[in-house]
Order: structure tokens, then sequence, then C-alpha cells
């Protein structure tokens, strides 16, 4: 049976560093800010956006939202973006994806301060990261590999198999695992044999967004899984298929009409790993812990401190 890699936990652990080290920046004078701009009014966004500023605040940060119409043109929205590169009181910038069809997120991430890009995402710090020198690194990936770290997964001359291949998590974990001197492998929608290559795996990223998709015999018995999905199931024969044994799950269905689900088959993979995330409580609450610690590292490099 798997030991469950327990994400909350973590990200506690993150956040308590964040928030001494902005108590020392306060000592200083110093209090890092993170702006996000929202455009529209996309429901999950809006959630996401809302953890973010109760995050900042948590461990003592500043926090803005600037929110803008979903009718935003791309020019009044490279303003903001300007405004915001020009603003000495914000340390870190995140525009909230997926933008309205509309706009062209390329253009707005280049056109970000790459010092106050703590996603990671303008091209600057996505060249960085592939030659092992980003401060600034994707806060999913970054923080997947914290939790390798605090659960001592051995990471040397391992194969690790990425599955999904988005510029926010598939592509930085692989060459995050890369500078860990795993032998790595990248999959995607097109793969063929997936299976044949995933059972391969010594440790496994599900990151595609599709529902179970990584079934028990697709994993190799004692490998580290890691499940990046977050999925809703809808469907009865499917929520049946994957919980037809966990009641809390079907208590779930019965009463909102849908359940959350990784990339995972979690019940089915769960005796053949060596290590589990679980959907909820694995991975997403170190994605927001990890932007916590780049906005602190964004604070410190633009006045100069190590
Ligand atoms: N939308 C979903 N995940 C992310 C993320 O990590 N950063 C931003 N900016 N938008 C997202």
């Amino acid at each position: 049976m798997a030991i469950l890699l327990d994400g909350k936990k973590v990200a506690a652990d993150i956040q308590a560093g964040v928030k001494e080290a902005v108590a020392e920046l306060a000592r200083g004078g110093v209090v890092p800010k993170l702006t996000v701009v929202l455009v529209g009014d996309n429901p999950a966004s809006a959630i996401y956006v809302r953890n973010k500023a109760r995050s900042c605040e948590a461990v003592g940060m500043g926090s803005q939202v600037v929110q803008l119409p979903g009718t935003a043109t791309q020019a009044e929205l490279a303003a903001r973006v300007d405004a915001l590169n020009a603003d000495d009181g914000v340390d870190g910038i995140l525009v909230q994806l997926p933008l309205p069809g509309h706009l062209d997120p390329f253009d707005i991430l280049c056109r970000l301060d790459p010092a106050k890009d703590v996603d990671g995402f303008h091209p600057r710090n996505v060249g960085l990261l592939q030659i092992g020198k980003a401060a600034l690194r994707p806060c999913t990936p970054a923080g997947i590999m914290r939790m390798l770290d605090a659960y001592a997964i051995p990471l040397e001359g391992a194969r690790a198999v990425v599955v999904g291949r988005s510029d926010i998590v598939g592509k930085p974990m692989a060459a995050m695992l890369l500078h860990r001197h795993c032998t790595v492998t990248l999959c995607h929608s097109r793969t063929r044999d997936l299976a044949s290559v995933t059972r391969e795996a010594d440790l496994l990223v599900a990151a595609i967004g599709r529902a179970g998709l990584i079934t028990a015999e697709m994993v190799k018995p004692g490998a580290v899984v890691v499940d990046v999905g977050m999925n809703t199931l809808t469907d009865e024969a499917a929520v049946m298929r994957f919980f037809a044994s966990d009641a809390a799950k079907l208590k779930t269905f019965r009463e909102k009409g849908s359940v959350l689900i990784g990339d995972v088959d979690y019940h089915g993979v769960l005796p053949v790993a060596g290590h589990l995330t679980p959907v909820p409580g694995g991975v997403g609450p170190l994605t927001i812990a990890m932007l916590m610690q780049s906005c602190v590292t964004a604070a410190r490099a633009r006045r100069g401190m190590a």
C-alpha cells in the first residue's frame, strides 16, 4: 500500500518558512506585495485568485487584485501590466490564466518584468530554467520538487516519466527533474503505447488533465506517483468506476452532482505505488505555497538581497 505524500503538510512547512522570511524583510521596512491580474469572470479563476490573496495575508504579505472586465482589449491589459511593472511597490505580478479567448497570453507574458514574474512564465525565466539558472520558476513543478525532497525521494539516476507537456507544469517539471539527474521522458496525448512507457517509471508525474487516466497496470510496483490533475466527474458511471468503494466521494456526488478526481485512478493505484499524492490535498496546496515563496524571492532579488 502506497505511502501518501501529504502536500498540505509540506505546504504548511513552506508557508511557515515564508512567514519568517516576510517578518525578517518587514524588520528592514520591506513588505513584499503580490498583484494578481484577473480578466473576466471565469469562476474557477476567481476562486484561485481569492485563495492567493488569502495566502498573502496569512504570511503577512501585501496583495492586490486588479480585475478587468472580460471585454478588456489587449491594449488595455498591456497598459495595466506596464503600470504594474513601473510600480515600485509591486514585487510580484501574476496574470491569471486562461485569459479570455480574444486576448493573446504570450504577448502579455512577454511584457511582464521578468524580475516580477512570480509564475516563471516569461520567456527569459523559461530560458533560465532550461539552463538551470532561474530564480523564479513555475510554482507547481517547483512545489513538487520541494515535496519530493521533503520525503527524501531518490532522484539521481531515477527514471522519471512526465505525462503532459504544458508550459505551466509538464515542460518545466521535466527540466527540473533533469537538473536533478533523473532520466526524463516527457509523454503527451499522442504518445504511442503510453502504458509501456509509464510502467518504466520510478517516478511518474501525471499532468495531462484526463480523469483517472493512469490506472494500476500503468504503474511499476513501488513507483512514486504524483497526481497534478484536477478534473470534475459528473457522469455517474464514471464516478462508480473510480469511486464505487469510496463512501465519502459517493456522498459528495449525491449532494453536489460532481466529484473532483485527479489524472490517476487513486483507488486502483494505491495498492501498487510506493508513494502517491491524494487529490485534493496533494499537489494543489504546494502551488500556492511556492507562489508565496516566489514573491519573497522576487522582493529580495529586486533589492539586491541574497
Ligand atoms: N491558471 C492555472 N494555473 C495557473 C498558474 O500556475 N499561474 C497562472 N498565472 N494561471 C494559472
